[in-house]
């Protein structure tokens, strides 16, 4: 297994989408391009199953070092409402493109962190947003929160708004970690929110756990993941550390690159965290994440109705997904977008009357199936090239991947179709980068990716 850790330990994409952003054809797509596909997409799920919307607040009170989501660090809460105002006109231009009122499932509050914003600017966005929407039969709301930056009133607020589930950041609970990666925090306030959480009616919290973080040992991770379970958060996100200096700087940051743990040791740390959850009675789902039965995530990981987009897995899919906000990807299923990645280029396009989107790709029928079959693996770990709809021209050089990947012991092929073994798992997005043709063309000549172990 060592052997095998240090074979397939290379960089790769974490596949929130297909094809991967770094592979977009930037040129492939115009304005006009989207804005047809998305009202194609709209006018096929609306009224059927819904639309989902993700929501990116990116202000933070400070800067956890570790961090590569799109942020921006303040302590000045003046900037909460000019940015709803903006997210709601960025909203209100694509209201007017679709022809009918749009029928929410799915919302999720990214960051950031949307609980940096009070209640009452919160509010101020949801009833922004529904001035022109339904809520969608089945509707699933959720936030991500901070633990040290959100409170009772704002849980409540969002509740009465709709809201059933969130996310807390975690991290790890060992000072010494905690004072590398700046992100100081203790379990009292990660039981207050989630204590709170429960009494007001949430049916689901989640946590996110990182292993592969600065001075992380088995002893520390042991201790973290006993004080999370103690609190059994419905769900768990166990996250491989991504350590992506090129893209996200050093910042602060309280440690090198030598204090991280590597290769087998930071698998370890995998390992023993997949045995102490299974103690405490958590189900592993797809990659990175555990729930436990009786959440949705498991019940849709049974059903084979998990599915993955920008924000990891969920378990209510919709064909079109809006992304509003700073650095936010939308997905019409046909096509991508996104949108200005800085606060400034974002308010500017806003203000000259234009959707701001900086970039997209318009998918060929082979990215359409190529996509398929990443879905079907990174959720359900098996797919099938049986149907002539899940055939491709490149089959063979795919095969030849999955083939040494059978000689490992770390998949089955039959006559169709591929299963992933339960050894297999630690290296799914190595098997995913088997099917994904715009990697094989064009063998990545800097460091794009986070290594996949
Ligand atoms: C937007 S934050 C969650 C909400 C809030 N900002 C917080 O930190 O509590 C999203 C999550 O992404 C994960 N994350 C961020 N940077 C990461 C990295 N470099 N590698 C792995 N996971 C990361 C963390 O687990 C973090 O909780
Ligand atoms: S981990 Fe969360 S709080 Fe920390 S910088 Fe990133 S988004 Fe902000």
């Amino acid at each position: 297994m060592h052997n095998l850790i240090q074979k397939y330990n290379i960089p790769g994409p974490r596949y929130t989408s297909y094809p991967t952003v770094p592979y977009w054809d930037e040129a492939g797509i115009s304005k006009e391009n989207w804005i047809d596909t998305l009202k194609k997409s709209f006018k096929e799920s609306n009224t059927t199953e819904g639309i989902s919307l993700y929501i990116h607040l990116p202000f933070c009170e400070s800067l956890c070092t570790f961090c590569a989501c799109n942020k921006r660090i303040t302590k000045q809460h003046g900037v909460e409402v000019p940015y709803i105002d903006m997210v709601l006109k960025e909203w209100n231009m694509y209201c007017d493109i679709l022809e009918d009122k749009p029928n929410i499932k799915e919302i999720h509050l990214g960051g950031g962190t949307p609980t940096f914003f009070s209640s009452e600017n919160l509010s101020k966005l949801i009833h922004g947003i529904f001035k022109t929407a339904t809520k969608a039969d089945g509707f699933e709301y959720s936030f991500e929160g901070h633990p040290n930056f959100t409170t009772k009133e704002q849980l409540q607020t969002l509740f009465n708004l709709g809201f059933t589930r969130n996310s807390f950041g975690i991290q790890d609970y060992d000072p010494k970690v905690q004072k590398a990666i700046h992100r100081i925090q203790s379990f009292e306030a990660v039981k207050r929110v989630t204590d709170d959480s429960r009494a007001i009616g949430y049916n689901s919290v989640s946590h996110d756990l990182i292993f592969g973080l600065p001075f992380q040992n088995e002893d520390s991770i042991r201790e973290t993941i006993k004080k999370t379970v103690a609190l059994k958060p419905d769900r768990i996100a166990y996250y491989s550390y991504a350590h992506v200096p090129w893209i996200k700087g050093n910042g602060q940051r309280g440690f090198k690159d030598t204090d991280l743990p590597h290769d087998n040791e930071k698998r370890a740390l995998y390992e023993l965290g997949k045995q102490l959850f299974f103690e405490a009675g958590y189900v592993e789902i797809g990659m990175d994440h555990f729930a436990l039965p009786t959440d949705s995530m498991y019940v849709a990981m049974k059903n084979k109705s998990l599915h993955r987009n920008f924000m990891g897995y969920t378990s209510g899919k919709t064909k079109l997904m809006i992304g509003l906000g700073v650095s936010s990807i939308s997905d019409s299923w046909y096509s991508f977008a996104q949108n200005e990645k800085s606060i400034d280029a974002y308010y500017a396009r806003l203000e000259a009357d234009e959707l701001p989107i900086i970039k997209g790709h318009l998918l060929t029928e082979e990215d359409l199936v190529v996509r398929q079959h990443i879905l079907n693996i990174m959720c359900n770990l098996e797919t099938s090239w049986k149907n002539p709809d899940m055939q491709l021209q490149a089959l063979p050089e795919i095969l030849l991947h999955l083939k040494e990947m059978e000689a490992d012991g770390i998949l089955d092929i039959y006559e169709n179709h591929l299963v992933v073994k339960e050894e297999g798992r630690m290296f799914i997005r190595n098997i995913c980068m088997a099917f994904d043709l715009k990697l094989h063309e064009n063998k990545p000549e800097t460091k794009l990716f986070s290594m996949t172990i």
